[in-house]
């Protein structure tokens, strides 16, 4: 019945959605790359029946010692591939057969090459592009092959010289005032890198040393030089790339040093980079942020910060740019409050053009709304926000509000449990979602507008709840062409409520309308009919449960005029010493024959004993008697409790306990109560003060007495 009261009239209006085509995106193939190759054409065997051929290019792949030398091809290849094969010598006849073709772009690799003579790439006039993965050639050979290299080649990439001395690479010595743009090195054993071997190469524009053990540099001014990447090296200090203040590579517009062990970001080792656009940092060991860390960056695009997740600190104002367009901050063990605050609330303020911001992995969970709203709502410019596996346990109100050019919403593996109606009605850009992986059980209608402009929404593997709550979302699935929009759908959307569906996917549940609208009458006949019954039940149980007061607080509307002027002719002189409230009579014996004997004539004490003195309306004489007595003894058992007069006297004497603020009470517990007994009124008396426990045993009796003579002795009574 309870659970009826909770659910809600579920709304069936999907029938009116109109289909809306999917935009079909067509993924354009970007032919830049070498090697690739024209379409619709197939590889012919070619040079000796060992190769193979399209276009303009030739491949020679893995024969061994087969095939061990160039052969001939037609004039058309301008690219050769030659992996796998045998040269264990490169001399001025190697290239022989294809000295008349224009080749461009070589790419020699593991053929055994342990012999280079100088004159080697004499005869290739044409040679654009080499790449040279050997790991056999030594390194002085190495240098002497590349001096035979025309001065007009563009691109070098090596890579497998695992040396055991480091490399030196002198490129100057060796390929001096060549017209080298990019140069790329991997696997190598460099240790330490020297600009000032590169310093003829003006032409030089790009350079990578990928994966090869660098631990210090030294740099050299260079004009031209506008990437560099260092990334999977050794560095554990960003290398300073200024000179009192001036750049040593003032047209570098990239920066990556991904997979280092740097530990800090000191501005003065950067301030000077005029041109850099795109700085990567991922993967090493910072641990601070400062202020204003990025803000002499005038040109500074796209920052990359992921994965320093060693508990970053971020201080105010960290990312002030008036340039920045995206932040990656994706698994940096960030806390954003709670006990492990690292970040500052401030940490975005000041980079307004902020348009992606990447937090997955970091953590949100105690993060309230007013400090979400504090964090995020300058960031008016974003158009992607991932706040993916943040512990997010609800759809931060921050985000309809403030970024409405939000175009993609990264969500999954959260906590959030639902999707506040009209959540996304406000953000008129977004067309992607993610939700997936979260605890929503239920999925409230979207609007038409949404739709239109969704292009995919991924809500899969959350726990739904099939009831008819949810039957106009398993109808859209299973009728609009825009499920096509919903990521993983239809295998990871899975009911996980009621039984009967668990398990099942959305699309195999049956649940018709006709059963969700009887559902639904039924549904409102029995709120209608409990509702009026439990109003009833709960009407009658408060007349039950408050009996006693209700009776008391008529009693007082007739009797307080009355009352009032006895008390006040009264004063403090009491017609008796103590009233005795006493219910069990499988306890008179301890009170008349024990106690009442004693207080009486051993202490003189004058009683008053409804059982023996009370006539005529009960209410009244309580309430009268004992407002005419010092104190009030409760001889509290389950049998007192029990009984309606003895619990009104309970309350009325606690009553008056609370509003005269005396300590009139004095509570006797004679036996264990029973739990049910121990009612409210009961709780609060015990509560008040040390009750008396009765016990037969000569330390309980003693005790006993010197409580009581104590309690009744106290005339001073009146409770702070
Ligand atoms: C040139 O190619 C022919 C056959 O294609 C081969 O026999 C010859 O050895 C090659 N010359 C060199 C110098 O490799
Ligand atoms: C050259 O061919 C080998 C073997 O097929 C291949 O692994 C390699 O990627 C190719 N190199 C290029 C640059 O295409
Ligand atoms: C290659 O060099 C040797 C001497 O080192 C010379 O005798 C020979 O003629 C050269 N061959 C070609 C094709 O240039
Ligand atoms: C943000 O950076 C600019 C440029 O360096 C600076 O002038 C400004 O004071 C910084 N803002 C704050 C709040 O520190």
């Amino acid at each position: 019945m309870f659970l009826l009261l909770l659910l809600y009239p579920g709304n069936a209006n999907y029938n009116n959605e109109s289909d809306i085509n999917v935009e079909k995106r067509t993924t354009g193939n970007r032919l830049g790359d070498f090697l690739v190759s024209p379409r619709k054409q197939n590889w012919t065997r070619c040079g000796d029946n060992m190769c193979q051929c399209k276009g303009y290019q030739a491949l020679c792949a893995n024969h061994g010692h087969q095939l061990n030398y160039i052969p001939r091809f037609e004039q058309n290849i301008t690219q050769l591939n030659f992996t796998g094969n045998y040269l264990p010598l490169i001399d001025n006849e190697t290239f022989t057969n294809i000295t008349k073709m224009k080749i461009n772009y070589l790419h020699l690799q593991l053929n055994s090459i342990q012999n280079c003579k100088r004159t080697a790439f004499n005869a290739l006039k044409f040679l654009r592009t080499l790449h040279l993965r050997e790991h056999t050639i030594p390194r002085l050979e190495l240098m002497d092959c590349l001096s035979g290299l025309t001065k007009d080649l563009q691109f070098l990439y090596l890579s497998n010289y695992h040396y055991h001395h480091p490399l030196d690479l002198d490129l100057d010595s060796s390929m001096t005032n060549s017209n080298i743009i990019k140069l790329h090195l991997q696997d190598v054993n460099m240790i330490h890198y020297n600009q000032s071997k590169l310093s003829t190469l003006k032409r030089l524009r790009n350079i990578t040393i990928y994966r090869s053990l660098i631990k210090t540099v030294t740099f050299n001014y260079s004009f031209a030089l506008e990437t560099l990447d260092f990334g999977t090296n050794r560095l554990h200090q960003l290398p300073t790339f200024c000179v009192q203040g001036h750049a040593y590579f003032p047209n570098l517009k990239y920066l990556c040093l991904d997979h280092n062990g740097i530990n800090s970001i000191p501005l003065e080792h950067i301030a000077c980079m005029k041109s850099l656009a795109i700085f990567s940092i991922c993967n090493n060991q910072i641990r601070t942020i400062e202020s204003n860390a990025f803000s002499k960056l005038p040109n500074l695009h796209i920052l990359s910060l992921q994965y320093n997740g060693h508990g970053m600190d971020v201080h105010d104002f960290a990312f002030n740019s008036s340039t920045l367009k995206e932040l990656y901050l994706e698994d940096d063990d960030l806390y954003f409050g709670g006990y492990y605050k690292h970040v500052s609330l401030n940490a975005f303020k000041y980079c307004k053009r902020l348009e992606l911001l990447r937090l997955s992995s970091n953590d949100f969970s105690t993060v309230t709304n007013p400090m979400f709203e504090e964090i995020f709502s300058n960031l008016v410019n974003l158009k992607s926000l991932s706040l993916a596996h943040c512990g997010l346990r609800f759809l931060p109100s921050f985000i309809p509000i403030h970024l409405k050019k939000l175009e993609t919403l990264w969500l999954a593996r959260n906590n959030i449990i639902a999707i506040p109606e009209g959540y996304f009605s406000s953000l008129n850009s977004l067309q992607n979602v993610q939700l997936n992986s979260n605890k929503i059980t239920t999925v409230k209608p979207f609007s038409l507008q949404f739709f239109k402009q969704l292009k995919s929404i991924d809500l899969s593997s959350n726990p739904f709840s099939c009831s008819c709550e949810l039957l106009w979302f398993i109808n859209f699935l299973k009728t609009s062409p825009i499920r096509k929009r919903f990521v993983h759908f239809p295998k990871q959307y899975i009911c996980v409520f009621p039984t009967v569906f668990k398990g099942k996917q959305l699309l195999q549940v049956r649940l018709s309308e006709h059963t969700c609208a009887v559902t639904k009458l039924v549904r409102v006949i029995i709120i209608s009919t409990s509702t009026g019954i439990l109003l009833l039940l709960l009407t009658i149980s408060v007349v039950y449960r408050y009996r006693w007061y209700l009776r008391y607080i008529i009693y007082m509307a007739r009797f307080q005029h009355v009352r009032y002027q006895r008390l006040l002719n009264g004063g403090g002189n009491y017609k008796y010493d103590v009233y005795l409230s006493s219910c069990d009579v499988d306890f008179d014996y301890v009170v008349y024959d024990e106690l009442v004997p004693r207080l009486e004539e051993g202490m003189g004490l004058r009683l008053y004993i409804p059982q023996k003195d009370g006539q005529g309306n009960k209410i009244e004489q309580i309430i009268s008697n004992m407002d005419a007595s010092r104190k009030v003894m409760l001889f509290i058992s389950d049998k007192y409790v029990e009984d309606g007069y003895c619990e009104f006297e309970a309350s009325f004497a606690y009553n008056k306990y609370i509003n005269e603020k005396r300590d009139l009470m004095i509570a006797v517990v004679l036996g264990e109560l029973r739990a049910k007994n121990v009612t409210k009124t009961i709780h609060k008396i015990l509560a008040v003060d040390n009750y008396i426990k009765w016990g037969w045993d000569e330390e309980s009796l003693e005790l006993f007495w010197l409580k009581i003579t104590t309690a009744i002795n106290n005339l001073d009574d009146l409770i702070p």
